[in-house]
């Protein structure tokens, strides 16, 4: 069994979906064992509790400085002793550290297609505002494997989806959840758990 760690920020719609596909044995050979959220008060916490998940929150204002929250961080993660580390719309940098213990064992789920729409400033409901400010036609979601660089880590899972016309930010993000993230996102933890995919070179094989 895959011991499998979300860290989460905000609503927590993708741990839901992980939730409901572990239980509908869409996702097999996992377990979620933790929640870690960097927000005390979050729907997430409360989806994960509902679920009988262990979940704690770590949050930067209890700590002194960026360096110690870290520290605090990634003991927490390991704690848990995960095989997989989910980020599933957790809005904070990953610390260096934990990205380098956790290589090739940290995914993230971003809302557009990378490269499209990603790097240091594109999060949650910005990254919708940009890609209308552009006028694309196709956005979507993506899921890759996290490396130092923000959102450069090889790709796992690309859907797209359409965008119209009178689109706000809201539903377009709305959208890309329900079309994309909240499917490829399960799938790939479901992937992994079964020994689907392997990273060659850089990039990722399905196998
Ligand atoms: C999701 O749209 C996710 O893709 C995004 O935050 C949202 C969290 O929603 N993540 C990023 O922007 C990461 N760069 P949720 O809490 O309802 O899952």
């Amino acid at each position: 069994m895959l011991r499998v760690v979300v860290l989460v920020s905000g609503g927590g719609t993708n741990l839901q979906a992980i939730i409901d596909a572990i239980k509908a044995d869409k996702i097999t050979n996992a377990e979620l064992v933790g929640v870690i959220s960097n927000n005390k008060t979050v729907k997430s916490l409360d989806r994960a509790k509902a679920a009988g998940i262990p979940a704690v929150s770590v949050s930067p204002k209890d700590f002194a400085d960026r360096a110690t929250f870290n520290d605090a961080l990634l003991a927490k993660v390991e704690e848990f002793t995960p095989d997989l580390v989910v980020l599933a719309g957790f809005l904070v940098a990953i610390p260096e550290a934990m990205v380098k213990k956790y290589s090739n064992r940290i995914i993230n789920i971003h809302p557009s297609l990378i490269p499209s729409f990603c790097g240091v400033g594109y999060y949650g409901l910005k990254v919708h505002e940009k890609a209308l400010e552009r006028g694309v036609k196709v956005t979507g979601a993506t899921v890759h494997f996290v490396t130092e660089g923000m959102d450069e880590g090889p790709i796992i899972a690309q859907k797209p989806v359409m965008i119209e016309e009178d689109d706000t930010a809201e539903v377009l993000q709305q959208r890309v959840m329900e079309q994309a993230e909240w499917i490829i996102l399960p799938k790939a933890i479901d992937d992994i758990a079964n020994g689907r995919i392997a990273v060659v070179d850089g990039k990722v094989r399905h196998v």
